[in-house]
């Protein structure tokens, strides 16, 4: 799609977790949309910053400029830092994509407090940071616009995911609550909810659970990651200028 469609071009988005999967594909489409990305990674394993310099690579050769920043969202110091250095390296910050997330599942009955404590930390106070670190450099933008990473079990329920999809619950009333307070700064606050999407988060199906999640998909197929990217696109994009506060659903009509 030609870069001029999202008017994007030469617009400055941070998107976090984009070492990897989903916020991978994302970064991806932000460089052919010509944005400027800050894209970040962990640091935490072997790849986790060769895989963010590959993709900033490729976001280069599609047309943007990238800059790679290393960031854990349990370090919430480290966030206002990663923050800053996105908004000074392209004396800007117009979007922001809050990808990263963690999930640990387990049965209620075995789940344990340190898991429960470092999944809030991660998906739930760690989206919020981010959040409150870039207010001021979006309320500038004059087109700000973040949109927050949820997911479908944050409204169907899902057995063994109880603490996960309450902190993606999570996600969508912190949204919902942004979009009001910052909606007269001409801020936009918006919620992606993906299905099932083909990323290492998903990896551990095995082939007979796979099956039975196709049986219930109606478009017959589990997500791309570039599935999601478009709807993100769409939502920091000037095209949805009067759309906040909304939980857009991408999930083959998994749930509807
Ligand atoms: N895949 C799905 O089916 C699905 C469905 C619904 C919702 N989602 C949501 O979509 C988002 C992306 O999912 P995904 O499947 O692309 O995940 P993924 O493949 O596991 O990638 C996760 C990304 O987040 C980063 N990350 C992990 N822990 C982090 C932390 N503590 N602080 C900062 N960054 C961290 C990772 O960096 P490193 O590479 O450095 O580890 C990586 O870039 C998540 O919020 C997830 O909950 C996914």
């Amino acid at each position: 799609m030609s870069n001029q469609v999202w008017g994007l071009n030469g617009k400055s988005v941070l998107v976090t977790g984009a070492s990897r999967g989903i916020g991978r594909s994302i970064a991806i489409a932000l460089g052919e949309a010509g944005a400027n990305v800050s894209l970040t990674y962990t640091g935490s394993s072997e790849n986790s910053e060769k895989n963010a310099r590959e993709v900033c690579e490729l976001v280069e050769k599609a047309g943007g400029k990238a800059l790679a920043l290393a960031l854990d969202l349990s370090n919430t110091e480290q966030i206002k830092d990663t923050v800053d250095q996105a908004f000074k390296h392209f004396g800007g910050l117009d979007g922001l994509v809050n990808n990263a997330g963690i999930v640990i599942d387990q049965l209620a009955l075995r789940y344990k407090e340190d898991d429960f404590s470092k999944l809030m930390d991660v998906n739930v106070k760690g989206t919020f940071f981010v959040c409150k670190a870039a207010l001021r450099y979006l309320g500038k933008s004059g087109m700000g616009s973040i949109v927050n990473m949820s997911s479908v079990v944050a409204l169907s329920g899902s057995a063994g995911q109880a603490p996960y999809a309450a902190s993606k619950a999570a996600i969508i009333a912190m949204s919902k609550s942004l979009a009001r307070e910052m909606a007269p700064r001409n801020l936009r606050v918006n919620v992606i909810a993906p299905g099932y999407i083909d990323t290492d988060m998903t990896s551990f199906m095995e082939e007979g659970q796979k099956e039975a999640l196709l049986e219930r998909i109606p478009l017959k197929r589990v997500g791309k990651p570039e599935d999601i990217a478009n709807g993100v696109l769409y939502l920091l994009s000037p095209l949805s200028s009067y759309v906040s506060g909304q939980l857009l659903n991408i999930n083959g009509g998994l749930y509807m």
